[in-house]
């Protein structure tokens, strides 16, 4: 869980967008200050690309920025919805293309096109076999030279945390609050779920771009939100030998929230 029918029914209908997706970066003092303090500086090396796919852009928090570091872009997102949204935003860039999918094909995308593929707060909801299937077609779609940043879940190193909380769930709301009146479960546990994969870790990413005949070359585990449990990993990849492939770096980064704290103060002198 989450299934990618239980993404389409969010994302395409009962998530109501109050500030376009702006709203998920209030904690970094927002987008702007949260694209180049926090996502900039972990992808400055790979741009600018001729072309960047992104997947499951939404409506465009990112897109936005990207669009400026290459020639040409694709999105595609399993919400037609935001597929529409994007479409509009950015009718005035001919060579920004979005298409809509099934949450895991990229069909639309041309062989051997993509130089830079980027995916930012959107695949930490998909589960395994998605993240397996994206990496297998990217091996086609990337150029020889092409290099990949995925923000994925990690959650399922958590195995017990998960089944605490999937056990504490399932009681009453009664109960539940008597037993931690002043705070939830994610506090107690020390985690973060956010409607995160609960099949996906770090290690499987590894195992999945050695499967596609891709390299996964350097990983950063963060925590989210509440607790210190690096419940997410920023991935980066290429094919084995590319100019990339030059590190195997691996950082376990708890103190990811923490920097928004940062962030948020420096975005009230350096952004708009
Ligand atoms: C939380 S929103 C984030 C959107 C954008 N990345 C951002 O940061 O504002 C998640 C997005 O991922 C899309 N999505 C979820 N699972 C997907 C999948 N398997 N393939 C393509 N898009 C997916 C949803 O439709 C939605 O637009």
């Amino acid at each position: 869980m989450p299934t990618l029918a239980q993404n389409l029914k969010m994302w395409d209908g009962q998530y109501l967008w109050p500030h376009e997706g702006d709203e998920w970066s209030a904690q970094f003092g927002g987008t702007e200050a949260m694209w180049w303090f926090a996502l900039y500086p972990r992808i400055h090396r790979f741009l600018p690309a001729p072309t960047i796919l992104e997947i499951a852009p939404g409506r465009g928090r990112w897109t936005q920025f990207l669009k400026s570091h290459c020639q040409s872009m694709i999105g595609v997102d399993i919400s037609e919805k935001c597929i529409e949204y994007c479409r509009t935003r950015f009718a005035t860039e001919t060579n920004l293309k979005f298409h809509v999918n099934d949450g895991s094909s990229l069909a639309a995308v041309p062989d051997s096109s993509v130089d830079f593929v980027f995916s930012f707060d959107s695949l930490v909801h998909a589960e395994r076999e998605v993240i397996e299937a994206y990496l297998v077609q990217l091996e086609r779609k990337l150029t020889p030279n092409g290099v990949g940043f995925f923000h994925h879940s990690n959650l399922g190193a958590y195995p017990g945390r998960v089944a605490i909380m999937r056990h504490y769930r399932r009681l009453p709301l009664a109960i539940r609050r008597r037993v931690l009146p002043q705070g939830g479960i994610e506090s107690v546990l020390s985690i973060h779920t956010g409607w995160r994969a609960t099949s996906m870790t770090a290690a499987l990413f590894r195992q999945y771009c050695q499967q596609a005949g891709l390299k996964c070359i350097s990983q950063e585990l963060i925590n989210w939100t509440r607790g210190r449990c690096l419940v997410d990993s920023i991935s980066i990849f290429s094919r084995p030998n590319s100019p990339w492939d030059t590190k195997d770096a691996y950082l376990r980064n708890g103190e990811f929230v923490d920097v928004g704290r940062l962030t948020s103060r420096l975005a009230q002198l350096y952004c708009r």
